[in-house]
């Protein structure tokens, strides 16, 4: 049974959604690309700093299924930028004791991408650091609709009966399976909205909103929200 914390406990897990670097490059007169290679630098930032704090899981929103209806260029951009992350700040990784993981829909992602995320993903998967989660072509909705599909197709074959459907079997089905739900979400560039990331799993997660860009987001950033987060009274639906 989940009961009333105080909340004085540093989360398990942070998620973010890494918002406003079309915004931060337009105000300095660059392409929005630049804005996406800046932001990169700020992945680096919130990874140290949920290894200074202990936080053992940290989930980046990088890309989401509506992002497909960006221009071809930009999308072009932003898979060429994440190879290329994956290819370069993998080995810095792997010495820093990170496990890196992937949820959406990567068959989506160009094949060049995948291989990398691929070789990346088993390079670290025996580090037992952080957990680095990238939502890569990721939308809730698909995750959902995935997970209904695919229990509907084992109640279909007799594997498994409508009444055993509960909430713990329904995230078993979800791509986060194997991770505890986000305690913290931070999403920055101001703006109050969810944009299909983790509808499911963020149900009782505490939320913090910065106006910074992401390219402008550091470790000092990071720390303030898990601050802000302690100062919360998590009720859980209790009084
Ligand atoms: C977030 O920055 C990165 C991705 C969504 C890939 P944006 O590209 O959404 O930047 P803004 O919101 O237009 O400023
Ligand atoms: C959410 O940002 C997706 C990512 C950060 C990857 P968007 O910029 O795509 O969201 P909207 O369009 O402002 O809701
Ligand atoms: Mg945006």
């Amino acid at each position: 049974m989940v009961t009333e914390t105080s909340s004085s406990d540093i989360p398990k897990h942070v998620a973010v959604i890494m918002d406003g670097n079309g915004r931060w490059a337009r105000a300095r007169g660059l392409p929005r690309r630049e804005g996406h290679r800046a932001g990169a630098e700020s992945v680096r930032e919130a990874v140290e700093a949920c290894k200074e704090l202990g936080i053992g899981y940290l989930t980046l929103y990088a890309f989401s299924s509506e992002n497909w209806n960006r221009p071809r260029q930009e999308i072009e951009a932003l898979m060429i930028l994440l190879e290329r992350f994956l290819k370069e700040k993998t080995p810095e990784m792997h010495k820093q004791n990170v496990r890196l993981h992937a949820i959406g829909r990567l068959d989506s992602l160009p094949d060049r991408c995948r291989n990398e995320l691929r070789r990346a993903i088993e390079a670290t998967s025996g580090n037992d650091g952080l957990n680095l989660i990238l939502a890569l072509s990721y939308g809730a909705r698909e995750e959902i609709t995935d997970a209904a599909k695919a229990i509907a197709e084992d109640v279909a074959a007799g594997r498994l009966t409508p009444d055993e459907i509960d909430r713990e079997l329904f995230a078993s089905y979800l791509y986060t399976s194997a991770f505890p739900d986000p305690d913290l979400l931070i999403r920055t560039s101001g703006e109050l909205r969810l944009s299909n990331f983790l509808l499911w799993q963020i149900s009782y997660a505490e939320i913090v909103i910065t106006k910074k860009f992401w390219p402008d987001f550091r470790k000092a950033d990071l720390h303030a929200a898990v601050e802000e987060y302690t100062s919360r009274q998590r009720r859980f639906g209790a009084i």
